[in-house]
């Protein structure tokens, strides 16, 4: 045998030197939840994460950025009685995440802050555009009056300071809009993450748990994307990168790795791939039961994640991944 790749994997040195990927914590955006309230609250439906009052946050997002954790995502859980149909405290100056990033960029000005920019927590139906009953009963999202409102948010965020906007809506043609929206305010160097390939996916259901932002009726399906179809994702990356998106997110993620590295090949602007609330609980749930070493899978998660192509991960484990990394 004159061919043996095991001579490769002979040594812990010898295989850090033939990796093909690795996993750094500067790969990693860390998702926050916030709320009004003075405490830090657990999270009944994603253990092991917490929504942060504002010192809270000030505090993780500080603990992160000094393990290399450099970018933070914030979604807000908003109280019942500031949940309308017209969404409108998503675009209050003074409401909870132009605060949290004010405060953020004010306490560490190098933490990339990142903003979500959707309707969902705010509009009374939990649905990320605003809705239109139809006379027989079925509700209908509407486009075009939703991106408009996308508009405001993502300049309200703007005005308070974020780095990124990230709009997580899947309308169609709101990244042309707030692109516009923002250049034409001046923001010319805010930059826009786009969720371009988000699929209609049932492993989002801790997430709507933790900001209590579960749509009232009805489903995503008519603007998330449906998990049968691959080309459509190809075209949606197109169309938000023509838009003028400068950076395209594949979402979930460990279900979705073909979509990454498709996704991958067919653009030369960054992709991130979320790895989303269910596929963090599936990993935290099997190892509290003691059947899987989580901080392994978790790692090896991430890592299959990147291998296909991401070059950005947001995941809850981005923290303690980057604790274990430095040890
Ligand atoms: C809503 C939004 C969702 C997530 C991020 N932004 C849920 C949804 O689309 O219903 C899910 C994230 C996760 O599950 O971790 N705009």
């Amino acid at each position: 045998m004159h061919i043996r790749p095991r001579r490769n994997r002979k040594s812990a040195a010898i295989r850090a030197l033939v990796a093909e990927t690795s996993l750094s914590a500067a790969d990693f955006i860390y998702p926050l939840f916030i709320h009004e309230g003075s405490e830090d609250q657990d999270i009944d439906s994603m253990p092991g994460c917490k929504r942060w009052s504002l010192d809270g946050l000030l505090k993780e997002a500080g603990e992160a950025f000094a393990l290399g954790v450099k970018a933070v995502v914030l979604f807000p859980a908003i109280g019942d009685k500031l949940k309308t149909p017209g969404a409108e405290e998503a675009w209050n100056p003074e409401g909870l995440v132009p605060t949290a990033v004010r405060a953020l960029k004010e306490a560490i000005p190098d933490l990339c802050v990142i903003t979500d920019v959707a309707l969902d927590p705010y509009n009374s139906e939990g649905h990320d555009g605003l809705v239109e009953k139809q006379s027989d009963g079925s509700l209908k999202i509407l486009n075009d009056p939703t991106v408009l409102a996308l508009c405001e948010q993502a300049l309200c965020h703007a005005e308070a300071g974020a780095d990124i906007v990230s709009p997580s809506d899947m309308m169609d043609g709101r990244v042309a809009a707030i692109r516009g929206e923002l250049d034409d305010a001046g923001y010319q160097d805010v930059s826009i993450l786009s969720y371009s390939a988000k699929y209609a996916s049932a492993y989002y259901g801790p997430f709507r748990g933790a900001l209590d932002s579960a749509p009232k009726a009805g489903d995503k399906k008519t603007y998330q994307m449906d998990p049968a179809n691959a080309r459509e994702a190809i075209r949606e990356v197109g169309l938000d990168e023509g838009e003028g998106a400068d950076m395209v997110m594949v979402k979930p993620a460990g279900p979705y790795l073909d979509i990454i590295a498709r996704v991958r090949e067919s653009t030369t602007i960054p992709v991130a791939a979320y790895q989303v609330s269910g596929e963090y609980l599936m990993i935290e749930s099997a190892a509290a039961s003691g059947w899987i070493d989580g901080k392994a899978v978790a790692l090896e998660s991430l890592m299959g994640i990147k291998r296909a192509g991401a070059d950005l991960i947001l995941t809850y484990y981005a923290k303690r991944v980057a604790g274990w990394l430095a040890e």
